[in-house]
């Protein structure tokens, strides 16, 4: 079917209150339309989502913004200018037609406008915002693949829009506006540093970890993890920590920035990427994927400074590799 005919078909199931996964920049969505109640309920009993894990309403226009929120403050429009269409999520505070189910019965509500041409299409020819999700199962890693959503929800949802592989390969940047200062609540693409030449306030949220401050419910869950452990190491301990393991005698996977392969019968699975950090970034999950394909016991994967593009592959990979 050609891709028009798949947005086609995606909106008339949409409309009928049904599920359909669709590609963005980022990673895979699951969504439903954000006025069906009980679409939603659907999305969150899919992926086995807790209830108070909110979703992000994907938006394919700035004024559709406008009547799902109260109170916009003026950085709000200064962002959306510079960076949407695109991977930036703004929190901001909820008007009353925003359903509860969908912001986890939070006053406030997740917002972003996607810039991948089927995703705004889809919402576009809808007429209405979409509420979605990474197409993950709870805890698993998100899909950047056509095949790995098949191999996570298949036959669980109405329709999948297969768009190929993700452009990024991360979700997006959650920026909280409502906060003072603004705060980043999950960083993405869109990095502190390029935000803070937009307003020089916003700062990462320290605390989302500790037990009283958790500003975004879905940071106190188990993420991104695939079936095999994950263990970062630090490049300096990078060779000792291979040495060791590979005298184990059970499946390896290796991820690295470095440029040189190793050779070793227990080394099942290996990737190198000579320092660049995007294709590191766009290929991580698919990796995920690939290594519990290749029967990997243990995934060693490198790891990096936390600044730029590092905070946010940094976020996805201590959470994945959480014990
Ligand atoms: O790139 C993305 O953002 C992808 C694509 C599909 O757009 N979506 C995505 O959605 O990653 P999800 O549900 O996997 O992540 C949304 C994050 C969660 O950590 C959730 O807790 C947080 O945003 N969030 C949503 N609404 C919130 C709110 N009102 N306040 C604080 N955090 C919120
Ligand atoms: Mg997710």
């Amino acid at each position: 079917m050609n891709q028009n005919k798949e947005i086609e078909k995606a909106v008339t199931l949409l409309k009928q209150g049904g599920i359909v996964v669709f590609p963005t920049e980022t990673v895979y969505g699951i969504g439903a339309r954000l006025f069906s109640q009980t679409a939603i309920k659907k999305i969150f009993t899919i992926k086995g989502r807790p209830s108070d894990n909110p979703l992000i309403v994907h938006v394919g226009d700035k004024k559709e913004l406008i009547p799902l929120t109260v109170d916009m403050p003026p950085l709000a429009e200064k962002l959306i200018d510079k960076f949407w269409p695109g991977p930036l999520t703004i929190i901001l505070k909820r008007a009353d037609i925003v359903p509860p189910i969908v912001t986890a019965g939070l006053d406030t509500v997740a917002v972003r406008m996607p810039q991948h041409p089927v995703a705004l299409k889809l919402i576009r020819e809808l007429g209405e915002p979409i509420a979605a999700p990474s197409a993950n199962i709870s805890g698993r890693p998100s899909p950047t693949r056509f095949q790995d959503v098949l191999k996570e929800l298949n036959n669980k949802v109405d329709y999948i829009i297969d768009g190929g592989t993700s452009i990024l390969g991360l979700e997006s940047t959650v920026l909280d506006l409502t906060h003072v200062p603004p705060r980043i609540l999950r960083p993405g693409f869109v990095t502190l540093e390029s935000l803070k030449k937009i307003d020089s306030r916003i700062t990462y949220n320290s605390q989302y970890r500790s037990r009283g401050d958790i500003p975004s419910p879905g940071m106190r869950h188990r993420h991104y993890k695939p079936s095999c452990p994950v263990l970062l190491v630090y490049p300096k301990k990078w060779n000792n920590t291979i040495a060791r393991w590979v005298q184990k005698n059970i499946r390896i996977g290796l991820i690295t920035y470095r440029q040189s392969i190793l050779q070793h019968k227990s080394i099942v699975f290996q990737k190198t990427y000579y320092g660049n950090r995007n294709l590191f970034a766009h290929d991580l999950y698919q990796n995920f994927f690939e290594a519990e394909k290749k029967g990997v016991q243990v995934l060693l994967v490198e790891s990096l400074k936390r600044e730029k593009l590092g905070s946010a592959i940094m976020d996805r990979l201590l959470r994945a590799s959480a014990k």
